[in-house]
């Protein structure tokens, strides 16, 4: 899928039929990830990847802004240790691995996992060391629910690109 058209009919996807993803297309997505930009390099994250349907189960009766994880054949737990930008770098390994499972029909959501308690219980249910930095939990799968039309609402664009200077809205 070309790059454009991938970004422009990404929707989010929280239902997903149980198909197990291929293992070729779990270690794309997975090498992706390890191939995204990181700030000066430092690549200071760890990509835990879920297949295991009962800890997927389990995740899925943690994480109540996902409780959908419980369905996803598939997820990663992403993880950062004392990086200097964790929010910046993981997003853009995030949006690597989304697009790369996009293109080849797989959905993903991202289960933001905040809450003290949350975070506790996945750090624990997936070994993770309690100093580093559970980010996001992501939930793959092929789409089971109805397809939308796609796009979700989006602030137009004339009211957030400025050209040259801020306020000026015209296109030269
Ligand atoms: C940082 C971030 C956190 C998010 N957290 C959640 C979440 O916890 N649960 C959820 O269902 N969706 C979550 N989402 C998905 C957004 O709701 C979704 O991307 C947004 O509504 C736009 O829809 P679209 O992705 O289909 O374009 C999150 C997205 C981002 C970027």
């Amino acid at each position: 899928m070309e790059v454009y058209q991938a970004i422009r009919s990404r929707r989010t996807v929280r239902d997903y039929k149980p198909d197990p993803i291929p293992q070729e297309l779990i270690k794309k997505i997975l090498q992706c990830a390890r191939w995204s930009p990181s700030s000066s390099n430092t690549q200071k994250w760890s990509f835990i990847a879920i297949q295991n349907l009962d800890t997927l189960s389990e995740l899925g009766n943690i994480c109540k802004q996902g409780p959908f994880v419980g369905q996803a054949p598939f997820a990663v737990a992403v993880v950062m240790d004392d990086a200097p930008r964790p929010q910046l770098d993981a997003g853009r390994a995030i949006q690597s691995m989304e697009l790369m499972a996009w293109s080849e029909g797989v959905g993903m959501c991202f289960v933001g996992v905040r809450e003290q308690d949350q975070i506790v219980a996945v750090k624990a249910l997936l070994n993770i060391p309690e100093k580093m930095d559970l980010i996001t939990v992501l939930a793959f799968g092929y789409r089971a629910d109805i397809p939308k039309p796609p796009g979700t609402p989006r602030v137009p664009f004339n009211e957030i690109v400025h050209w040259d200077r801020f306020g000026e809205m015209t296109q030269p």
